[in-house]
């Protein structure tokens, strides 16, 4: 039967118009045979049978497509994350530190830079050592006044009956010691930008005449009646919580919504946790430029160490750390370059110390959301499967990515971002008669 070879003949690519086109078939030749032979209806049984299993397939199909448009919000965040931050890139944002794609700190990175043109005052805060001055800098280096000064005051650390001189200067004479006019802060800042870090330390007496610079945008230097117009942008920093310090009185409410126009939080590094890598990396190289040494490499156990760990003092820890063993290591540190109170077990490590495979749990409290975790593990995953492919191949990198099938340069690529090197994985009474090993020998060196 002719049309029944037909129907066979068909392609068996899947399509809705495809499969119409088969079925219109078979109905045809059912409704247009006068008389079928077994032989016949058996091959359009197997015919109907074929084409069920394709509209099984191509429904499969279907659902499988709608799973990915359901998954597709997730994908495009990701997205978005990362064409966020390429994005400020490309509008030349100066930022003298890394950043990633955590959102968290793209939106703080975000509203630095829409604030950074315009003169209106911004209040940074966070806890200690999560960057609020490079922040300040930040706002200072994108803004208009980028090459007038950048005057940064600690009001923590001037005494209380310094702080007004200190801030507005004084006339020779004014007090025992002035012996000399001179200059205060605010006019040093004049057409820049005064940087009042630590401003939850001002005392309240201080706090009066900081408003009233600041709604007048003139001083008077301590000993003078004259007045001072000064144009200067204000960035203040702290990391107490000024609306609660102000409910309790101990700082004013309107200084507060003065300072407070943009309003800037900077996350801690435990709540930013996928930086961490990149921070690893950033300071070991700031590190080795400082020592003039290579860069230090760092054993995987103390690699997992640090990208677990809880940081109290968050970006500066992480920077000191990396100086540290930069300094006391030789090529390779591992946890005990690391200073008593912070190896694991101490109070700074994370609750629960090592599970039995040796690692740091994270602590769930500690992951920003959903897609942080799944990110999580996914690198965990990677990382295992790099891991155990060195293994079998005894560190030949060569040789991993035929196996996986890979360009060599992508899978050098990820083994620094995991901080694996080859060396580590191979056996040493085979290493040096290997000839890939060989090879391999130069590839992974200078990664933290
Ligand atoms: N994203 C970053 N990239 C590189 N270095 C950073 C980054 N953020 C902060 N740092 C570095 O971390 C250190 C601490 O930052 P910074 O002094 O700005 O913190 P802080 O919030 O002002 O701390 P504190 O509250 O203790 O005064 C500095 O050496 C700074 O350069
Ligand atoms: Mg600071």
């Amino acid at each position: 039967m002719k049309i029944l070879d037909q129907i066979e003949d068909i392609s068996p690519a899947i399509s809705y118009a495809g499969l119409i086109e088969r079925i219109e078939i078979l109905r045809s030749t059912l409704r247009w045979s006068s008389r079928l032979e077994r032989t016949d209806i058996d091959k359009l049984l197997r015919q109907a049978t074929s084409l069920r299993d394709e509209v099984m397939q191509l429904s499969h199909k279907e659902r499988f497509v709608q799973a990915a448009v359901a998954a597709e919000p997730e994908q495009r965040a990701e997205q978005s994350r990362g064409a966020r931050r390429q994005a400020l890139l490309e509008r030349s944002f100066i930022f003298e530190g890394t950043f990633g794609d955590n959102p968290r700190l793209l939106e703080s990175l975000e509203i630095a830079e829409k604030a950074a043109p315009t003169d209106l005052p911004v209040l940074i805060d966070g806890e200690s050592g999560t960057g609020k001055e490079l922040m300040a800098k930040v706002i200072h280096a994108n803004g208009s006044r980028s090459d007038k000064p950048f005057i940064s005051v600690n009001c923590g650390a001037i005494p209380d009956n310094l702080l007004e001189s200190e801030l507005f200067g004084h006339r020779k004479g004014a007090f025992t010691g002035a012996a000399n006019d001179r200059k205060g802060k605010f006019e040093s800042a004049h057409t820049g930008t005064i940087f009042l870090d630590e401003i939850g330390e001002l005392p309240l007496a201080g706090q009066v005449k900081l408003l009233r610079v600041l709604e007048a945008h003139e001083i008077q230097r301590v000993g003078s009646d004259e007045t001072i117009a000064v144009d200067t942008r204000i960035v203040a920093a702290t990391n107490r919580n000024l609306r609660k310090l102000s409910e309790e009185g101990k700082f004013r409410e309107d200084l507060f919504y003065r300072l407070s126009v943009i309003h800037v939080t900077l996350p801690p590094l435990r709540e930013r946790r996928d930086e961490i890598p990149l921070l690893i990396a950033w300071f070991g190289d700031e590190a080795a430029g400082t020592l003039k040494r290579r860069p230090v490499r760092l054993t995987p156990r103390l690699r997992d160490f640090l990208l677990n760990y809880a940081y109290p003092g968050n970006i500066r820890e992480l920077r000191n750390v990396m100086y540290r063993v930069s300094c006391l290591a030789g090529d390779m540190a591992d946890i005990d370059h690391l200073p008593t109170d912070m190896r694991p077990g101490a109070p700074g490590a994370l609750q629960g110390g090592a599970n039995e495979a040796g690692q740091q749990p994270i602590s769930v409290a500690n992951l920003m959301s959903l897609s942080d975790a799944k990110r999580a593990a996914s690198d965990d995953a990677e990382k295992a499967f790099l891991e155990r492919g060195l293994r079998e191949v005894n560190g030949t990198v060569a040789e991993l990515a035929r196996r996986i099938d890979m360009n060599r340069s992508h899978l050098q690529m990820l083994l620094k971002k995991h901080g694996l090197h080859s060396k580590d994985f191979r056996n040493r009474n085979t290493a040096a008669s290997t000839r890939n090993g060989a090879e391999d020998r130069d590839e992974d060196d200078g990664d933290v």
